[in-house]
């Protein structure tokens, strides 16, 4: 089984991916760092490099050719469900999750603005009105997902039991 877990920035989708890896005891695969070791730098230095437009088109490639294996769980940046045909794909090749949470949930959690390129200088404010924004773009996507959960003080194991009873 191949476990795709989507959702907007902050919904700790590379811990849970982590942790259910290790429950799994299988590959661990988080899509930001595969391609920030492919590139040689961080996600912030190549959206300032080359733009959102060609950071868009990586992760696509990204997604789509890496060898995965078997079974695995796959961490996706917060933007890749929502360009292209990703969340298709997603479907057609594994268990899509969406970790969802609320907008001020995710404030509250994203306090490491500075590496994400999308939230640079915000204020608690600014990023609120960004997220809801944002979500009202990027829901119909998540909302594909085979499994929705609510993510907020949500416990791995029981996560996990929730996949499994797909
Ligand atoms: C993005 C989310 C980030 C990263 C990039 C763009 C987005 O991943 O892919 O900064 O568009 O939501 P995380 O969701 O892991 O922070």
């Amino acid at each position: 089984m191949k476990i795709f877990l989507v959702g907007f920035m902050g919904c700790g989708k590379s811990t849970k991916a982590k942790q259910l890896a290790n429950l799994l005891n299988c590959e661990l695969i988080d899509l930001d760092a595969v391609i920030v070791a492919e590139q040689k730098m961080s996600i912030a230095d190549y959206f300032s490099a080359h733009g959102e437009d060609a950071f868009r088109q990586l992760e696509n490639q990204t997604l789509k050719s890496y060898a995965y294996p078997e079974t695995c769980v796959v961490a996706t940046g917060g933007g890749l469900p929502c360009y292209f045909d990703n969340m298709d794909w997603m479907n057609a090749n594994g268990v899509t999750v969406f970790l969802e949470m609320t907008p001020p949930q995710l404030v509250s959690r994203l306090h490491n603005r500075e590496k994400r390129p999308l939230l640079k200088g915000m204020d608690d404010e600014q990023l609120l009105d960004f997220i809801i924004n944002k979500l009202e773009e990027r829901n119909p996507f998540y909302h594909k997902a085979k499994l929705t959960v609510d993510a907020f003080d949500l416990k791995t194991e029981d996560l996990l039991k929730k996949i499994k009873a797909i």
